[in-house]
């Protein structure tokens, strides 16, 4: 099933793909929210811009968000005061504050129609042995003199013990948005080009890079890689830093008339809640079932736990739209804006913004404006990209580089033990055959499909994703379809297929 952003506009915006070599100031790798963003920006400050696309405008991770627009990101302030500082703690919520005036801004200024609206946003907690944590979030918040409160009613339909609420975030609809910021970059005299994959970035001998797609190039003095994970591996070496987590959601039509706010736990179950306007209704929005892309999953865990957490509040609840959404996790919790590498000058990045990408790719593009037009940037220190240390998160690091030698050499030397015989219509799983590893799916009626299950990023042994019938990646978390299509990135090569 699509995603509800996707369905709303019904007729997906599309521009042709680059067919012919060209020299611009800067090429926009990414029309996600981050890309299109820094390309609205630097159009309308008259800059040459080229925006090149893998597939089509916000198919993949915009379109699949929650789309809210908040400096609330969980309970992260305290968590930053005591591993950063208060100084960098007030900078990260000062500049998700300005992030969500600026998208208002654009919104007014280019007069998009994307269903802006300012809400209060709660992250809130159901268990008593919880408000502890909630009381010290509010201390922490209320210490960088941001006006927080902490709560203990709300518009849910369920009693809280306590929740902290940030007043005058908002929500819209994220596809409505980037079609609207699509017009204006256009307006403005820059170039999209969708179906175009970029494949590389190189410096040629007069200071310019050249941006190679599949068929192009695209000659620039500055390059912005806007993909959701950073497809250059070498230098930048983001896939050592970052792990991608697989999220569910699901648009409900209640029957009922539903509250005002956002809403978010914080701890498992995580149960992620927002409304949104579809053909006259207004929808409940239900986020959660979060795992490590590539980790086992079954629809119990994921959309069945949602489903039934809503029944138990809206019994004749109808589920209209499932989707899913993946995010970038840097292991210190701080997006990567800035410079690529010091070895790439003039190519940067924004990546790593959690479940936030919202809020924070509009602090990354401001950034990113504000680095190629020679501003000082109060915010760029605090999310520097090529940063090595400190990494406040060990666990999570050791967690990421056990798994990742796991996928990549152990788990590929060990004996696939399923029987081909045993492997059930509409499922998959990999198998043994003269030795080597072939992943196969049989659809609903039988039919075989059969890959390499090993990934095109950097080979680490694919697992079966039986909710999305999908080949998943537990190192970095690229994705495949089960004809071997490339769906994520970091990975943007099909696996090889064998006839059968
Ligand atoms: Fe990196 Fe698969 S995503 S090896």
């Amino acid at each position: 099933m699509n995603s509800l952003w996707l369905e709303t506009v019904k007729k997906a915006r599309d521009f042709s793909s680059l067919s012919y070599d060209i020299e611009t100031d800067i090429c926009i790798i990414g029309a996600g929210i981050f890309g299109l963003t820094c390309a609205y920006y630097l159009s309308r400050l008259g800059f040459k811009v080229v925006v090149l696309e893998k597939d089509g405008i916000g198919e993949k991770s915009t379109g699949h968000t929650t789309a809210k627009i908040t400096s609330q990101h969980g309970l992260f302030y305290d968590y930053l005061i005591q591993a950063y500082g208060k100084k960098t703690a007030s900078y990260y919520l000062e500049a998700n504050e300005k992030a969500i005036e600026n998208i208002k801004q654009i919104i007014d200024k280019e007069k998009i129609k994307c269903d802006f609206e300012y809400q209060n946003s709660y992250v809130y907690t159901t268990k008593k042995s919880e408000v502890r944590a909630i009381k010290k979030e509010v201390s922490a918040v209320e210490s960088l003199g941001y006006p927080c409160e902490y709560v203990t009613k709300t518009g849910l339909p369920f009693d809280i013990e306590g929740a902290i609420c940030f007043k005058n975030q908002a929500q819209l609809n994220p596809i409505k948005y980037l079609y609207g910021l699509c017009d204006s970059i256009i307006n403005y005299g820059g170039h999209i080009y969708t179906h175009s994959v970029a494949t590389n970035v190189e410096k040629n001998n007069d200071d310019m890079y050249v941006t190679y797609t599949d068929t192009n190039t695209v000659k620039s003095k500055y390059v912005i890689i806007a993909t959701h994970y950073p497809f250059i591996n070498f230098p930048g070496l983001y896939f050592t830093k970052m792990y991608q987590s697989t999220s569910y959601l699901i648009a409900v039509d209640t029957k009922k008339t539903l509250f005002n706010g956002m809403y978010i736990n914080f701890t498992n179950p995580i149960f992620s809640y927002r409304t949104a306007k579809y053909e006259g209704k207004e929808l409940l929005i239900v986020g959660g079932g979060d795992h490590k892309t590539g980790q086992p999953s079954c629809y119990q865990d994921t959309y069945g736990i949602l489903e039934k957490e809503v029944k138990k509040y809206y019994p004749d609840s109808e589920v209209l739209f499932r989707w899913n959404t993946r995010d970038c996790m840097s292991l210190d919790k701080i997006p990567y804006i800035g410079t690529y590498s010091n070895l790439m000058p003039n190519v940067y990045v924004g990546t790593g913004f959690k479940k936030w990408g919202m809020t924070s790719s509009n602090v990354a593009a401001n950034i990113i404006v504000d680095k190629i037009c020679g501003n000082k940037n109060k915010y760029e220190h605090i999310f520097r990209s090529s940063r090595i240390k400190p990494i406040k998160n060990r666990d999570e690091m050791k967690n990421m580089i056990v798994q990742s030698t796991n996928s990549l050499f152990f788990e590929k030397l060990k004996r696939a033990n399923m029987d081909f015989d045993k492997i059930e219509n509409n499922s998959g799983s990999i198998i043994e055959v003269n030795s080597q590893k072939v992943g196969i799916y049989k659809d609903s009626e039988g039919k075989i499909y059969a890959v390499k299950p090993i990934c095109t990023h950097l080979g680490c042994l694919l697992s079966w994703n039986d909710v999305d019938k999908t080949w998943d990646c537990p190192c970095h978390g690229s994705r495949f379809d089960y004809k071997g299509k490339n769906l994520y990135d970091p990975a943007f090569k099909d696996l090889d297929i064998y006839e059968v």
